[in-house]
């Protein structure tokens, strides 16, 4: 049977001049590299006197993430962007505040810590789909379903917190963030951090907002005594301390980790779900196997998912000091980006790359080449949270699938967005029927 090749945005057959490239930065970076990106080895061009490089090549983005990484830092646009939602916690901290940080965090969230940690995704999760069920034969809107559902587990499951008091107020002001204050201006990509553009002034108030909503959400919390027994990661925040030093991370640095891993914790797994669910509907044969062998399936569909619409799109890296990443000789100052969605759609490192595959990952399949496939990134900064998403996002699929057959509902193709997260272009109207 033909595979199935969703639709993908439009790619300019040439690199596009400078001032439609700022344009697809602020409305869907996807659409920033030309075709020649797909097939070539690396892409190079000047933006605002910086040298950019995309890296399709293993040896040279193993140098840039794995062997030096402490030669590259966070982009200063990223950390403009991100730094109102994230403050100072894991995903934008560097040098030895970093070590403390990921040296506190990663234990919590390892593989072994799963088992502790399903209970809680099972229970939400059936939750979600009993409250489903009421909605059979009505349209449903799968990403709202899926947003919720992954906070209410990113705030139960690290936290101890029942988050559908706050969930609608939390996912409003993402929304507002995603649509405000998260495309870039040309001034955002020009001046260094510590001079603020005018997109600054809204983001330095949407953070005075967001922050306050998450200090209130953890007051109890911060109020409490310590248990002498930490019973969630943020007990185990809290008991850190640095080696060195001996203290502890502060109340707003506490808040600012809460918000960093609550952020990145569920709005990832959660667009990574619906894409899932909407190629499903697309591939009704593909589904069907899922539904008749979700032990081998599930995961080998989750994987092929984060190749055709990897969540984190981009990984991006500013360089501290030269360096010779593979035949390249990088400039200090130049822009590094390593970009999943094209290196998983690259024509040179896969076969039939668009098409929707998941037999690529079942456990027989070869591995793919290597550093073809990083949904995770790679190196010291991998995704802290990669285990926890993949257990999170197989037990949600495996269940979804089981219980209902998924189809859309209309015939509007659905377009993936670079904003943040590789996001859809509407949500579409799902239809569910109990199996
Ligand atoms: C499908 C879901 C997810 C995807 C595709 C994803 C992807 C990524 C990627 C590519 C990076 C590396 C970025 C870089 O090198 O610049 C990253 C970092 C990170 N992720 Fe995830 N992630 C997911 C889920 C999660 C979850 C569930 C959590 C928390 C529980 C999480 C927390 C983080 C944090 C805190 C970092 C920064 C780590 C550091 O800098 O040391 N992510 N993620």
């Amino acid at each position: 049977m033909a595979l199935f090749v969703p639709p993908k945005p439009s790619i300019p057959s040439e690199p596009l001049p400078f001032r439609q490239f700022l344009r697809a930065i602020r409305t869907n970076a996807l659409n920033t590299w030309p075709e020649a990106a797909y097939d070539q080895p690396y892409l190079r061009r000047g933006l605002f006197g910086r040298t950019n490089y995309l890296l399709n090549e293993p040896d040279a983005i193993h140098r840039v993430l794995v062997d030096n990484p402490s030669n590259y830092r966070r982009s200063p646009a990223s950390v403009r962007i991100l730094r109102p939602i994230t403050g100072q916690g894991l995903l934008l901290a560097e040098g030895d505040n970093w070590k403390l940080q990921r040296r506190t965090i990663a234990p919590a969230l390892a593989p072994r810590m799963m088992p502790l940690l399903t209970p809680h995704m099972v229970a939400t999760t059936d939750e979600a789909l009993d409250a489903l069920q009421d909605r059979i034969d009505a349209p449903v809107n799968l990403l709202e379903t899926m947003q919720n559902l992954t906070l209410e587990i990113a705030g139960r499951s690290m936290f101890s917190l029942e988050m559908h008091r706050y969930g609608a107020e939390m996912r409003r002001m993402l929304t507002e963030f995603g649509e405000n204050h998260a495309r870039p201006s040309m001034l955002d990509l020009l001046l260094p951090p510590s001079i603020p553009t005018p997109g600054d002034f809204g983001r330095r108030h949407f953070q005075k907002r967001w922050m306050g909503l998450i200090d209130t959400i953890m007051r109890d919390r911060l109020n409490a005594p310590p248990p002498d027994e930490p019973r969630d990661l943020f007990d185990l925040l809290r008991a850190a301390r640095d080696p060195e030093t001996g203290t502890g991370f502060s109340p707003d640095q506490l808040r600012d980790q809460v918000a960093t891993l609550i952020l990145a914790g569920h709005e990832t797994t959660a667009v990574t779900l619906f894409w899932a669910a909407t190629l499903l509907a697309q591939a009704p044969d593909e589904q069907q196997k899922l539904a008749k062998n979700p032990e081998t399936r599930t995961r080998a569909v989750l994987n092929e998912t984060l190749r055709l619409f990897p969540a984190a799109f981009l990984i991006v890296r500013e360089t501290i000091g030269p360096d010779q990443a593979g035949t390249h000789t990088i400039g200090r100052r130049d822009l590094i980006m390593i970009a999943p969605w094209i290196l998983h759609r690259h024509r040179g490192l896969w076969q039939n790359p668009d098409a929707f595959d998941p037999s690529r990952f079942l456990p027989d399949a070869p591995p793919p080449p290597r550093f073809s496939y990083l949904p995770f990134g790679a190196g010291p900064r991998i995704c802290v949270g990669a285990q926890f998403a993949l257990t999170e996002a197989t037990i949600v699929l495996a269940a979804l699938i089981g219980r209902f057959e998924v189809s859309l509902d209309s015939t509007r193709p659905v377009l993936p967005v670079g904003i943040v997260t590789t996001q859809p272009d509407h949500a579409p109207a799902f239809r569910l029927r109990l199996r």
